[in-house]
């Protein structure tokens, strides 16, 4: 009866975690200002289609390398592996694995501590005044809080704390209970918010923005960050949701579960595009660097509503919430690594390697106060390179993900036998009619697709 490893109580536990990995400053805001960048409509035909043809075959394939191996990337690579072609050298996949999570959680927690800050800003009254004007906002936000090394580490050293506490109370106690209770109180605060929303008199150009494409607006560059953007959003690429599914037992469907997780990821970067561009849109306020509406736009809005000040703490609140379900996934990835390879105790690895990446991430964060300007804040995923910053998520994003990525869909598609796939993606569903559908997706759809993000970033081309 020992389960050094811990698992999830069940499949809901399971789906939450693995909706509460997904969902995440990527939905809340990346989404929403490259949906903007890219002019809405066709963007968001073919990133749904990125979604459902890439990253749900990926996830599908992630999940089940994870529960056939009950073991984190590096462990899963090894035994799978063992003779077939490539052999060991396929665990250097889990290595990248370990890597990302490393480098993504070392500049992600440092965007994650700045809705600590806005949450007090919020709760203190000091945000009412700044956003009484935008300009004072946008230039407080720039000049004078991103611009100050001390405060970045602060909040990331915080941020890195909640972290790691999520992941030390293990895969039940922990990461499940966050999720259990942050996963429904974000939806629901996202529901409030759209059908406020749908009393603004922006609301309708809103949606005719998001859902009328227009084909002829769509660029090379709009449909490679489509992509790119569909691996970071259902964190893919490097194992997370690998190891999330090595805490799932036999009797889970794991194609329903990517379904699920997929349309919950999906459902909820929608609404938050529908709440911000309902809110931009009313508001008349010009939008100069989508980059920055999180934290310069939408103050300016909502703090002029009845109850402003709690909304807007509120708020900020959420968005913390989605992105600890998110930086406590890319922890586990890397402790359950120090837990099944070198044998240590979760509360060792836990601890040991949230402060490693937590001194890491200062690196980050004093590398972002030296760049008083906003333009240092082109982050997740975009072409900036400036600094340790914009270095660690240049390579992450362009990458190591679309890497690990391709690598995973080569060696379910090529190298795992038939059987072993088969049996995976049946057991807890029953027979699978669409298995002929994920084959084909995996062996050749999603390499292609993914190789084609890898060349674009080669030749220098990605996302202009
Ligand atoms: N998916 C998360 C988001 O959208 C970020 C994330 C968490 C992630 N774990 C990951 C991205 C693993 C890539 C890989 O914000």
């Amino acid at each position: 009866m020992t389960d050094p490893r811990g698992h999830w109580s069940g499949r809901i536990g399971f789906i939450l975690a693995a909706t509460g990995s997904a969902i995440g400053l990527g939905n809340l805001w990346k989404f929403p200002y490259i949906t903007y960048e890219n002019n809405g409509g066709a963007f968001v035909v073919v990133y749904i289609a990125a979604i459902a043809l890439v990253g749900v075959p990926i996830m599908m394939a992630e999940i089940l390398m994870g529960r056939r191996t009950q073991l984190s990337p590096v462990g899963a690579f090894k035994v799978l592996a063992t003779d077939r072609p490539g052999g060991s050298a396929w665990q250097g996949v889990g290595w990248l694995g370990v890597l990302a999570g490393f480098t993504i959680l070392s500049y992600y927690s440092v965007v994650a501590g700045w809705t600590i800050h806005y949450t007090w800003l919020a709760l203190t009254g000091k945000l009412a005044t700044l956003a009484a004007d935008p300009a004072v906002l946008s230039a407080y936000f720039g000049n004078e809080f991103l611009a100050s090394g001390p405060q970045q580490t602060l909040y990331h050293v915080l941020f890195m704390a909640l972290t790691t506490g999520g992941v030390y109370f293990g895969v039940k106690g922990g990461i499940e209970r966050v999720a259990k209770i942050l996963m429904p109180l974000l939806f629901s605060i996202l529901v409030v918010m759209v059908i406020y929303s749908t009393t603004t008199s922006g609301f309708g150009e809103a949606i005719r923005f998001l859902f009328k494409p227009d084909f002829s607006t769509l660029t090379k560059g709009a449909v490679l960050e489509a992509l790119g953007h569909a691996f970071f959003t259902l964190s893919l690429g490097m194992g997370a949701m690998l190891t999330y599914g090595s805490y799932i037992g036999k009797q889970i469907s794991i194609p329903r579960a990517a379904l699920q997780i997929s349309l919950l990821d999906t459902l909820i970067a929608l609404m938050a595009c529908v709440i911000m561009f309902s809110i931009i849109n009313t508001s008349g306020i010009e939008v100069n660097k989508s980059a920055t509406i999180l934290f310069t736009t939408i103050p300016t809005v909502l703090v002029k509503l009845p109850g402003g000040g709690l909304l807007n703490a509120l708020f900020y609140i959420l968005i913390g919430f989605a992105a600890l379900t998110s930086t406590i996934s890319l922890l586990e990835v890397v402790s359950s690594f120090a837990i099944d390879e070198l044998g240590w105790s979760r509360h060792r690895a836990t601890v040991t390697m949230g402060g490693v990446i937590t001194i890491f991430g200062v690196l980050n964060a004093l590398s972002l106060g030296g760049n008083s300007a906003l333009t240092s804040i082109n982050l997740i995923g975009r072409e900036s390179t400036q600094g340790v910053f914009g270095t660690m998520d240049y390579l992450a994003s362009n990458w190591f993900l679309p890497v690990g990525g391709f690598l995973i869909a080569l060696f379910c598609g090529w190298i795992l036998n038939t059987a072993t796939t088969r049996k995976e993606l049946e057991d807890g569903h029953g027979p699978l009619t669409g298995y002929g559908l994920w084959r084909f997706l995996i062996r050749f759809v999603a390499p292609l697709a993914v190789g084609a993000i890898i060349v674009s970033v080669i030749l220098g081309k990605e996302y202009q």
